[in-house]
């Protein structure tokens, strides 16, 4: 069966703005369900990387696990974060064909599903690769494995047709040096694999855009001259090639000088690029430096794209850190990506919309009604833990709220003052409104209760500041005053 998707693909800047415009109602209404919403008197203005994105003309995109969307701080990011979703693991060759000729579609369809139904482009990966490859493709000789490569690509992009608007048509070909990899598809078939795999991509599905992805590709080196020099053969041959994807896998202070320059090679062979599966890791545990570092490295990431025209825009690996594939492959590195393991985001968040030029949610002139209808935690019953990491003019705030007390709190509402003239641009994982120096944050709808005996939630918040930026001094929970750690 054909999969056919209410949110048609999108092509070219025209066509995304009108998803983006679509989306902009579901985002003014997402946004209060708690993800990054500073709620105020009116939540049309909220900011978003998806907001800002879209005043770009950029795709901002998501590696989407559909197992997760049950999780409500993961569905209330995905809803309300980004444009693009693409399946990180479920339209891959062992989750679609597992027995030759047998084709599960259940995983990949719960991500076009999701994308059509919140308005986001829906981008497919990956029909050919090496890796997550079932055993039965190794027994096959050269003739039978160019049939089932090709088998393999009609049935996917054909079922995906009108719902998956790009594909990763072929992954990680190349090794370092720009020699062909040795995969199996290399040496039994040899070097037309590649060609043979957009060929049959383009005859199963005339309008998809096709790419080739590869890792290790951001900078000018042999291997990105590799892949350029397979687009400049291809375009010539008449080889269908439409875009080409550079996943930007990076290490903390590590991206490289000629990104841009890298790009725009490409565009200027005329296919589309894209940046398509960043992460920036770290050695764990991270701190304020290196994760101001690396909201620095989003940044120049994001700057790279805008400066491209023919650059679609940048898809991030993930979520939540806690979900990231870089731990289990480099043991000590991680924390890659923007939001970490309590769905706060980390000054990447901030970085990247700032990048995008996105201006900070305005602070609201009238102090709406919490939502929360609190039940006052017993006196002395919560500590508080205000840390904060700055710059000029600006900081980001992590809070914590401890409930010390034996009851649960069901609605939490925190007040403190600021001491310097500090104002809340944003907030997330909470309703926060400020009112003069006081800052009331209540639950968003999805964290209201702390759990007794030492349950926690943290919430976070971007501020701006003249001269200095003094942390509060004093917090009450409910009502009754908290420790302060
Ligand atoms: O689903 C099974 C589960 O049933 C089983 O219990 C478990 C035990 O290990 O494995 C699960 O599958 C894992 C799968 O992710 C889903 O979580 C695989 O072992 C694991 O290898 C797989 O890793 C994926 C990796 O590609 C495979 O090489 C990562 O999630 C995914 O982020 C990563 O993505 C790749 C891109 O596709 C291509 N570029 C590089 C990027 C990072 O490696």
């Amino acid at each position: 069966m054909t999969m056919r998707s209410p949110a048609r693909r999108t092509h070219g800047r025209a066509a995304r703005t009108a998803v983006g415009m679509i989306a902009a109602g579901l985002v003014a209404s997402a946004a209060l369900a708690g993800s990054a919403a500073l709620a105020g008197a009116s939540s049309a203005a909220t900011m978003t990387l998806r907001t800002a994105a879209d005043a770009r003309g950029k795709d901002i995109g998501v590696a989407l696990d559909p197992n997760r969307l049950g999780e409500t701080a993961y569905r209330s990011i995905a809803d309300t974060e980004f444009s693009l979703v693409v399946p990180e693991n479920a339209m891959k060759w062992d989750a679609t064909e597992p027995t030759q000729g047998t084709f599960t579609y259940t995983a990949g369809d719960q991500v076009a599903a999701y994308a059509s139904s919140t308005g986001k482009e829906l981008y497919g990966h990956t029909l050919v690769w090496h890796s997550q490859l079932p055993g039965w493709v190794s027994n096959l000789d050269g003739a039978a494995l160019l049939a089932a490569e090709k088998s393999h690509i009609t049935n996917l992009v054909t079922h995906f047709s009108g719902a998956v608007s790009s594909w990763d048509v072929v992954n990680e070909a190349f090794n370092d040096d720009g020699s062909r990899r040795q995969s199996i598809f290399q040496t039994k078939i040899g070097d037309s694999w590649i060609e043979q795999a957009f060929t049959t991509a383009r005859a199963a599905d005339p309008t998809a855009k096709l790419c080739i992805n590869d890792y290790s590709t951001d900078a000018i080196n042999a291997k990105s001259t590799a892949i350029y020099n397979l687009v400049k053969d291809f375009t010539a041959r008449g080889i269908p090639i439409d875009c080409v994807g550079f996943q930007a896998h990076l290490i903390l202070g590590q991206v490289p000088g000629d990104l841009q320059a890298n790009l725009q090679r490409f565009a200027d062979l005329g296919v589309d690029v894209r940046i398509t599966e960043l992460d920036i890791r770290m050695s764990t545990p991270s701190d304020a430096t290196k994760l101001a570092t690396q909201a620095a490295n989003y940044a120049s990431v994001v700057t790279a794209c805008l400066a491209v025209s023919r650059c679609q825009g940048i898809t991030i690996w993930g979520i939540t850190d806690t979900y990231s594939w870089v731990p289990s492959t480099f043991p000590g590195q991680g924390a890659a990506l923007v939001w970490d393991e309590s769905y706060s985001p980390k000054p990447a968040y901030a970085a990247i919309v700032a990048a995008l030029g996105g201006a900070p949610t305005p602070t609201p002139s009238v102090t709406p009604t919490p939502t929360a209808s609190p039940t006052a935690p017993p006196a002395s019953g919560c500590s508080v833990r205000y840390t904060s990491t700055q710059w000029n003019t600006g900081f980001t705030a992590s809070i914590t709220i401890t409930n010390t007390a034996a009851s649960p709190v069901t609605g939490w509402v925190l007040r403190w003052a600021y001491p310097s003239g500090q104002t809340v641009t944003q907030a997330w994982s909470s309703v926060t409104t400020q009112s003069g120096a006081i800052v009331t944050a209540a639950n968003a709808a999805w964290n209201p209760t702390i759990a007794a005996h030492g349950g926690s939630v943290q919430f976070g918040l971007n501020g701006a500041y003249s001269g200095t930026n003094a942390a509060p001094t004093s917090f009450t929970l409910n009502g009754a005053a908290c420790a302060v750690l």
